[in-house]
């Protein structure tokens, strides 16, 4: 689905997305084209991610879209990607670090090993891309940031305390970066999505009883989807939100 709003900041843009593969990530992706963006993303699933790139290029002609594959946890191969990005589509004005995984895990199962995997996975990788695309989005004389929370650990989730976790550690990157980085103009937000139903969900933990269990906590009954978090990215990307940084935008339908 097409956003009804036109973001003219955006247009000619270079965007890096992290995970942008799939679900919410390939949503962001498609979103920030439909705005005239160059769109740079960056997964480990090369045939969901080829797949991508073919379908928007004969959804869309004459738009830029780029695949970049690269396994998160790899700082080095990260900070190589967004110089490549930099060299192929011009210096980057926003990256969304999008990429996650929201595996669950038993308490007395978790080693060390599994715990550092978890953070490498949820959230070191957001501060690293950060730091890489600083200088790129100096040359530029600002850009956004977009980090991707998770509603899960204000909830008290249980099953993935690695995992909720580093997402409460992204609200406190966010805002433990927010003065540095206002500096050069460069804001960073953190969007914070309810249960949004991508295809994994849809797969792993959609069942029967979740139409009665979101008629129960939202405030709003309607299934959140990929697409009203590609909205509020789009704002929070484009020259529209200007003066908002250090920020949670949450979009849940009023999860109480
Ligand atoms: N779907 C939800 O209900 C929901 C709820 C709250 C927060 N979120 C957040 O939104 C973001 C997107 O969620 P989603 O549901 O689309 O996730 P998802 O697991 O469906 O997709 C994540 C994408 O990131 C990629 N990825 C994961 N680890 C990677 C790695 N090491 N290197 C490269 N790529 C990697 C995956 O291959 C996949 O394409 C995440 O940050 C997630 O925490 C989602």
């Amino acid at each position: 689905m097409k956003s009804s709003n036109q973001y003219p900041s955006l247009l000619d843009k270079t965007i890096l997305i992290t995970g942008g593969g799939t679900s919410i990530g390939a949503c962001l992706v498609e979103a920030f084209l439909q705005q005239g963006a160059k769109v740079a993303f960056i997964d480990i699933l090369d045939e969901a991610s080829n797949a991508l790139v073919e379908q928007l290029n004969q959804r869309y002609q004459s738009t830029t879209v780029k695949y970049y594959r690269c396994d998160l946890v790899d700082i080095p191969a990260l900070q190589q990607v967004i110089t490549e990005v930099e060299q192929d589509l011009g210096s980057i004005s926003v990256l969304i670090n999008n990429a996650a995984c929201d595996q669950r895990h038993k308490l007395e199962e978790v080693t060390p090993e599994y715990w550092d995997h978890c953070i490498d996975t949820n959230l070191k990788h957001y501060f690293f891309a950060a730091q890489a695309v600083r200088l790129q989005m100096c040359k530029l004389g600002g850009g956004s940031i977009i980090n991707l929370g998770s509603m899960s650990w204000h909830k008290n989730q249980g099953g993935m305390a690695g995992y909720t976790a580093s997402k409460a550690g992204v609200m406190g990157l966010t805002r433990g970066l927010a003065a540095d980085l206002g500096k050069d103009h460069i804001r960073i937000n953190t969007l914070t999505p309810g249960w949004v139903m991508t295809q994994r969900q849809l797969t792993h933990w959609v069942d029967k009883d979740t139409a009665k269990y979101i008629e129960a906590n939202q405030c709003i009954k309607d299934y959140v989807m990929p697409e009203d978090i590609a909205a509020m990215a789009l704002f929070l990307a484009s020259d529209d939100s200007k003066l908002c940084t250090s920020q949670n935008f949450i979009v849940d339908g009023g999860w109480i």
